[in-house]
């Protein structure tokens, strides 16, 4: 694991957008790894200017979500394939279709899981995963005490998620939906590269126990000790208790 400390969120999307950039010129149909959240949105943003002013192009890339709510129309603005099409898609240049999450399957719930996994084989595997962290050490929506081998599936969300995301339904916790789509930690672990990022002195704790704790399913991302190849960025304040 390599953990990068950077002044600002800024020069992490700088660091992280030279990753894409070196990827992309390499193997044009990578194959990308997509999280939702605030922490990736100056990655995305700087991916965006990159393409605008620098033709970095996305057409033959294609992407994969981390993880989605169940049961929000097509088009609710807190879905997560949402999120990605404003956030990235529709500023960069992907081929129609080369965006899917675990919710864009035609299959019944239980059998999304494995039918995503079978997506990602077929793609030829995710080459750059990009990761926020929650302050209680999630990945995805990978909460405390999820299995390290766990892979793609169905979940319950957790009251402690559902309070914490009633704010993006108005602060009306019954809008707020009860189950996702995650991909799983030995998911995450099958990226070639897995970048994780986290800013603020909120995250700090659970930067220092994804890094420099015990590797345990308390803190789910204690399993990128595992990756061969992750990377941690990570801004002074997520930083401070390293
Ligand atoms: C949600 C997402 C995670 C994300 C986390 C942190 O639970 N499912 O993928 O990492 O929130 O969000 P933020 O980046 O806004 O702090």
């Amino acid at each position: 694991m390599e953990v990068v400390v950077v002044p600002t969120p800024e020069d992490a999307a700088t660091l992280v957008a030279d990753a894409y950039a070196a990827l992309l010129r390499r193997t044009p149909a990578a194959v990308l790894g997509l999280a939702t959240g605030s922490t990736p949105l100056p990655v995305y943003r700087e991916l965006a200017r990159r393409h605008r002013d620098e033709g970095l192009s996305f057409a033959r890339a294609r992407g994969f979500l981390l993880d989605e709510y169940v049961g929000l129309p097509t088009g609710h603005p807190e879905r997560y394939r949402e999120f990605i099409r404003t956030e990235l898609e529709q500023h960069v240049d992907f081929a129609p279709g080369a965006i899917v999450g675990p919710g864009d399957l035609d299959v019944a719930p239980l059998e999304a899981g494995p039918a995503y996994e079978q997506l990602i084989r077929e793609a030829g595997g995710i080459d750059l995963q990009i990761l926020g962290i929650g302050t209680d050490g999630h990945l995805a929506f990978n909460m405390p005490m999820s299995s390290l081998s766990s892979r793609t599936r169905l979940k319950t969300l957790t009251p402690r998620t559902r309070h914490d995301n009633a704010r993006f339904f108005d602060g009306d916790l019954d809008r707020v939906p009860t189950h996702c789509l995650t991909q799983g930690l030995a998911t995450i672990l099958d990226s070639r590269h897995a970048v994780m990022l986290g800013f603020g002195r909120g995250k700090a704790q659970a930067v220092r126990e994804a890094v420099e704790g015990p590797l345990s399913s308390r803190w789910p991302a204690s399993v990128l000790q595992l990756h061969p190849h992750a990377t941690v960025v990570v801004d002074e304040d997520a930083a401070s208790q390293l």
